[in-house]
């Protein structure tokens, strides 16, 4: 009776799924049957009839004949924490079937990188923005002199451009490695992304080698004057003179603030060109083993510090450190760079001439290099009296 009534319940569509469920259920059980009757003759318990399990229900094992009655959380949980087995194939490699620290690194390349690195950005332009919403512009006190002085050559400015030119086209290509996939997808969709993404990698691998050479560039043509010296720690003291209206700290060709942005740009630049290396030429450096095993040569356990296991490190973990200490020292470098083309541009009248045309007027050199002036005047004064004439004035 009770059947009678479930069958007239059921649809005629539905008796079909049970029909093709039954039938699916019967050929897997078949099946299950077979290979079960397979595995026995093949695989056989241990003469001593003991299976490896002491007490079934504890170690996980159903007890039961069929395959796949089995669960072996023991072997499971050491397959996840990274035990690795042996296999007869040449890389070794693969005898590891899950990385453990790959789940770190998954966690923090995915996570706190690109989350911290969000608001150091976004925090540097609000700031910026505020900065400039109080202060404004910051001003020539006098005025423009309509004098000018040549303050960067155009070698000088061409190697300014080659390393800012490629370094942006490098944090842009970069930045979209890193959150193109959440934030430009939802927008304009995988295909037209998977195109911007390509172009994307090609730019950052080739120009990568642009900005390596006007790293060197620079740092052989300003390295001299980036040595610190006493007159930046006064110019740090009155913070470079920016939050006091007429305040103007001396400095040389180059002053405190300068001093930090051209020394980030070369360590940095260092450090984001190595590890970027590192990841072009997968598994043929050993970057980070070298780095840590130095650093506690020289007693600062810098692993230690990081929470790390102490050097070496096998060259899958040498390719997750690179990755995402190039991720976290460009993040970096970009947040520090935002304020440098801020101050290098809209902040300070006067001071994009000095890489525009590389002549600057007269007054904005004194009021923001005062000692720098000083000395190009000396250096004319003697010129002039070797020669015999009156003091050369400046260009104009
Ligand atoms: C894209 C926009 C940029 C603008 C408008 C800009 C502007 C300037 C200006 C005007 C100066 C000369 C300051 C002075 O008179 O001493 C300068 C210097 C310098 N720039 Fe840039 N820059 C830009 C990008 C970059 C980038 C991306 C980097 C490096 C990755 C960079 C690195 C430097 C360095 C190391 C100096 C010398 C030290 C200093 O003045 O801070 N610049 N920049
Ligand atoms: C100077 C030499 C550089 C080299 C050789 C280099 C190389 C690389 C390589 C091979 C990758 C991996 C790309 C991938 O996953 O397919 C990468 C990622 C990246 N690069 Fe560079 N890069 C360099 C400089 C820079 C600079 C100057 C910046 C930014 C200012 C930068 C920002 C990034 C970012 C944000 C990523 C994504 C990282 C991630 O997903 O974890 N790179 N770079």
């Amino acid at each position: 009776m009770r059947s009678d009534r479930l069958a007239d319940r059921i649809s005629g569509a539905a008796r079909l799924m049970f029909a093709v469920c039954v039938l699916t259920f019967t050929i897997m059980a078949t099946m299950a049957a077979v290979s079960s009757a397979d595995a026995q003759s093949s695989v056989r318990p241990p003469a001593s009839g003991d299976t490896g399990f002491s007490d079934p229900s504890v170690a996980g094992q159903v007890p039961g004949n069929a395959l796949g009655a089995t669960s072996d959380s023991e072997l499971w949980r050491a397959v996840k924490s990274g035990t690795a087995g042996n296999v007869s194939i040449p890389d070794k490699n693969a005898g590891m079937l899950v990385q453990y620290e790959g789940q770190i690194w998954r966690e923090i390349h995915n996570g706190m990188v690109p989350l911290y690195g969000a608001w150091a950005i976004l925090g540097m332009i609000v700031l910026l923005a505020i900065f400039f919403a109080l202060i404004g512009r910051l001003r020539i006190d006098d005025g423009p002199a309509g004098i000018t002085i040549t303050r960067f050559s155009a070698l000088e400015r061409a190697g300014h451009w080659m390393t800012a030119g490629s370094f942006v086209l490098l944090a842009l290509t970069g930045l979209n490695i890193l959150y193109g996939r959440s934030v430009i997808i939802p927008v304009i969709g995988l295909d037209a992304y998977a195109a911007i993404a390509q172009w994307g990698k090609y730019i950052h691998n080739y120009v990568a080698f642009a900005f390596i050479a006007g790293l060197i560039f620079i740092f052989f043509h300003w390295a001299l004057h980036n040595i610190p010296s006493r007159s930046d720690i006064v110019w740090l003291l009155k913070g470079g003179g920016i939050f006091v209206k007429s305040v103007h700290p001396p400095a040389r060709k180059f002053n405190a603030g300068q001093k930090i942005v051209f020394w980030l740009t070369i360590f940095g630049g260092i450090s984001v060109a190595l590890s970027g290396w590192a990841l072009l030429f997968p598994f043929t450096t050993s970057l980070m083993t070298w780095f840590m095993e130095i650093m506690q040569t020289v007693g600062l356990d810098v692993p230690a510090w990081l929470g790390l296991p102490d050097p070496p490190y096998s060259g899958v973990v040498e390719q997750q450190m690179n990755q995402i200490w190039h991720a976290v020292m460009s993040l970096f470098l970009t947040t520090v760079i935002i304020a440098h083309i801020y101050i290098g541009s809209l902040g300070m009248e006067g001071a994009f001439d000095a890489m525009g045309s590389g002549e600057v007027d007269l007054n904005w050199a004194r009021e923001h290099h005062s000692l720098w002036v000083e000395e190009l005047e000396q250096e004319l004064d003697e010129d002039a009296a070797k020669h015999g004439g009156s003091s050369v004035q400046p260009a104009e």
